[in-house]
């Protein structure tokens, strides 16, 4: 313990968006920080890629290196805000073997490898938070992780990726193509100048792992994600959804399933999974709006919760982080540790085709007597009810038309099936979307 008479050492690793903002925070709020935690948090060093780069007058040169290793070991608490792997796990791994406390805001890192950091955590007997690594601001990490450890939770569900939110709400709100509403994003500085975490859902899917885990007490890697960007959607798709009343999501879902697989006994699990989905346009998610990030969680006892907020920024990003360095601060100065890796439920990850929900199809067919007979039948083969079905005017000269068809509740793996199905009709000239239904 450090004691109330001595300053507790923090190191920040990387002075980006988020670190420059960590580091405004730590220097402005130092009064009321120390009261909070009951000795001075000492800023001792900022680890960079590159001195020459210019900084925030927020910054004190003085304190830049590029030797983050030494900054590790001369820190009660280090702060990692430099993304990416590697040097990123090796610092951690570093800095939890030297008997420092560590905050990341890295989920790329966390839904890769999280289990290697909580062991060696667990382990040295030092804390790991990382409530930034989700939903930026929004504090979700600890609701799911200690607010509602006495509950079962059964579903996360939610919007988080800022970035995609705002792209999708510009193809919604101003009748954008993606491509033209992926540069504004990167002109306002959401998305970065690769945008591919972002839009083919890597950073998504890194969230959906850690909140899995954290809701399912089961190690859940970014690799058992199920994982769709939002490359695919068109903006006929948008203006398909707006005419049925949806408004298109890229949606996080981890839920708890009880799947029979071929016919054997029930077997409890969870499935995870990342994808654009049709939420109704009355539904709260859809009015979730920009880079804002909103999450459902649905617990046994509790019921259901949303959070709501910025999730992305560098200051609200950072006001997370310094929530988790006040709170392990406390523990040095006062006393006391965080909560270790839960795991002990291991509940097997199933497969995305075990997941049951709504379905969208949206087929270009031939206009004439019997089709609609040959569609219903492809669905009828694979138990797929359908709810709905509607008819555009004829397209390509009156030889053609669009449907669109709704289904109940399904298997996706009946659903994939169905597709797979029609797309071999003779009927059918093409399936032009296949959307899943939330919140419905
Ligand atoms: P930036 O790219 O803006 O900043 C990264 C910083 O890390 C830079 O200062 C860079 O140094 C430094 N850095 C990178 N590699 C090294 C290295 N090998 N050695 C030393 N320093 C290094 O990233 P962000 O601030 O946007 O993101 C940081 C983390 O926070 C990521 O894990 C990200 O996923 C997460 N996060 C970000 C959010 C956001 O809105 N931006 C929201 C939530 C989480 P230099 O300046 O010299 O190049
Ligand atoms: N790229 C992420 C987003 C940043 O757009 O939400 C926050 O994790």
């Amino acid at each position: 313990m450090a004691g109330p008479d001595r300053a507790v050492r923090v190191a920040v690793l990387g002075c980006g968006v988020v670190g420059t903002e960590v580091v405004r925070l730590l220097t402005r709020q130092s009064a009321d920080l120390a009261a909070r935690v009951g000795a001075p948090l000492e800023l001792v060093g900022v680890a960079v890629r590159d001195l020459a780069t210019p900084r925030d007058a927020v910054v004190d040169p003085d304190l830049l290196t590029t030797d983050a290793e030494a900054l590790v070991d001369r820190a009660d608490v280090v702060v990692e805000v430099m993304g990416g792997i590697e040097p990123a796990r090796a610092l951690l791994l570093r800095a939890i073997a030297g008997g420092a406390a560590v905050v990341t805001a890295n989920k790329a890192l966390l839904g890769q490898d999280g289990p290697t950091l909580y062991a060696a955590a667990d382990a040295a007997g030092v804390d790991l938070y990382f409530e930034a690594a989700v939903a930026g601001a929004i504090p979700l990490v600890r609701p799911v992780r200690e607010s509602l450890a006495g509950d079962r939770i059964t579903r996360v569900l939610g919007i988080v990726n800022g970035t995609t939110n705002y792209v999708l709400d510009q193809m919604t709100s101003a009748g954008l193509e993606l491509d033209q509403a992926v540069e504004q994003a990167q002109a306002l500085g959401y998305a970065e100048a690769d945008p591919t975490a972002d839009v083919e859902g890597f950073d998504a899917a890194a969230k959906a792992a850690i909140l899995a885990s954290l809701a399912f007490h089961t190690r859940v890697s970014v690799d058992d994600v199920h994982r769709e960007g939002i490359t695919a959607v068109s903006a006929q798709d948008v203006e398909a959804a707006r005419e049925t009343g949806y408004v298109i999501k890229l949606l996080a879902i981890a839920e708890r399933v009880t799947a029979s697989p071929d016919g054997a006994a029930p077997v409890d699990g969870v499935v995870v999974r990342v994808h654009p989905a049709l939420v109704p346009d009355t539904h709260p998610l859809a009015g979730v709006r920009g880079a804002f990030n909103a999450v459902f969680v649905e617990a046994e006892a509790a019921g259901e919760l949303m959070f709501y907020g910025r999730g992305a920024g560098g200051l609200p990003t950072a006001s997370a982080v310094l929530g988790d360095v006040v709170t392990v601060a406390r523990h040095r100065v006062q006393g006391g540790k965080g909560p270790i890796e839960s795991r002990y439920a291991d509940l097997p990850v199933h497969p995305i085709g075990r997941a049951t929900t709504r379905y969208q199809i949206r087929l270009r067919v031939a206009d004439r007597p019997g089709v609609l007979a040959q569609v219903a039948q492809a669905f009828a083969a694979h138990d797929v009810s359908i709810k709905a079905v509607r008819q555009s005017p004829p397209v390509d000269g009156g030889g053609a038309t669009d449907l669109l068809v709704v289904t109940h509740r399904a298997d996706d793996a009946a659903l994939s099936a169905t597709v797979e199905r029609l797309a071999g009709l003779d009927v059918v000239d093409g399936v032009l979307s296949v959307l899943r239904v939330e919140g419905a």
